[in-house]
């Protein structure tokens, strides 16, 4: 009987290619929405869930991301002599101190299923969360993940996020077919990465967030090369299904796919538009664009 869910594995090894040159040095999970890196987001929404460990499976040109959850001397020195208390506190806040961040090189970029079997030394035999930071998911109420080890715990079983993509986009998601009736939470029947929008089983989606038993490591230790070359974190949960119940759940909330340039602008005017200090000046300035010329 799992009782919590304590660890996250945050996949941040990702070339970020569809943002070069931007990425060309700095890693695509700090690219900031107004203030904010986009990782931040990601480990605030694990955080609201309970989560106590961090794991992030990291590459080359992502050390910025260890230094970002790391105490920050220099800076705070000099924020407090220039009696900057409130970004003092914003810069010290970043992660609570009961927080364990734990960073993990993924050598060689073999694809999301191999990110997440590097985390396996970590998590050992309990049950843990995947979240992909470049899916940014708002909810007023309880965050994605939060929502999920909810009704993972009351499942007992390895549970996806999933939402309605457009019929023609299912070839950048992993694609679920649930049984029976329609409803937020549904047991998987099948899953497939990336499938054509002629061969998808469904138009649900998988979104970058999953709570899985530790049983998946063992399907992705056996789980050979699939979509692009990759050992896919889909393919794994598709042995996994052979053996345990898997459930889809439409989670609450809004999800921004900042992994697209388009997305990513969408979430930067929206949060912007709630942000305390900005969202007056900003809207003042969107109203008065001439989006006609
Ligand atoms: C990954 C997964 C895919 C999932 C998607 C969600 O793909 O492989 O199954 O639907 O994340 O964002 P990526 O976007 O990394 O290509």
């Amino acid at each position: 009987m799992y009782r919590q869910v304590k660890k996250a594995v945050f996949p941040v090894a990702g070339l970020g290619t569809r943002f070069l040159p931007a990425t060309k040095a700095s890693p695509k999970e700090m690219l900031p929405v107004v203030d904010k890196p986009l990782i931040q987001y990601a480990v605030e929404e694990a955080v609201a869930a309970g989560i106590e460990v961090m794991i992030f499976i990291t590459g080359r040109t992502k050390q910025s991301i260890a230094d970002h959850f790391d105490k920050a001397y220099e800076l705070e020195t000099e924020l407090e002599q220039r009696q900057k208390y409130n970004t003092l506190a914003t810069v010290r806040n970043i992660v609570p101190a009961d927080v364990a961040c734990v960073h993990i090189r993924q050598a060689q970029a073999l694809g999301l299923g191999h990110a997440v079997l590097c985390a396996k030394p970590v998590v050992g035999d309990e049950p843990f969360a995947v979240i992909l930071a470049d899916d940014l998911i708002d909810n007023k109420g309880p965050g994605c993940i939060g929502q999920m080890v909810d009704v993972f715990l009351e499942e007992q079983a390895s549970i996806l996020g999933v939402e309605r993509v457009a019929p023609a986009a299912t070839q950048s998601y992993g694609i679920v077919k649930t049984a029976g009736k329609a409803g937020s939470l549904a047991r998987i029947q099948s899953i497939v990465e990336k499938p054509r929008p002629e061969e998808a089983p469904s138009n649900l989606g998988v979104v970058g967030r999953y709570i899985l038993t530790p049983s998946i490591f063992d399907e992705i230790e056996s789980t050979g090369r699939g979509a692009g070359g990759e050992i896919q974190l889909t393919d794994a949960i598709a042995g996994l299904l052979k053996k345990e119940s898997v459930y889809a759940y439409e989670f609450e909330g809004t999800r921004y796919d900042c992994g697209s340039k388009l997305g990513y602008l969408i979430a930067t005017v929206e949060h912007a538009l709630q942000h305390q200090e900005l969202k007056d000046d900003f809207r003042r300035y969107l109203m008065q664009l001439n989006l006609e010329g």
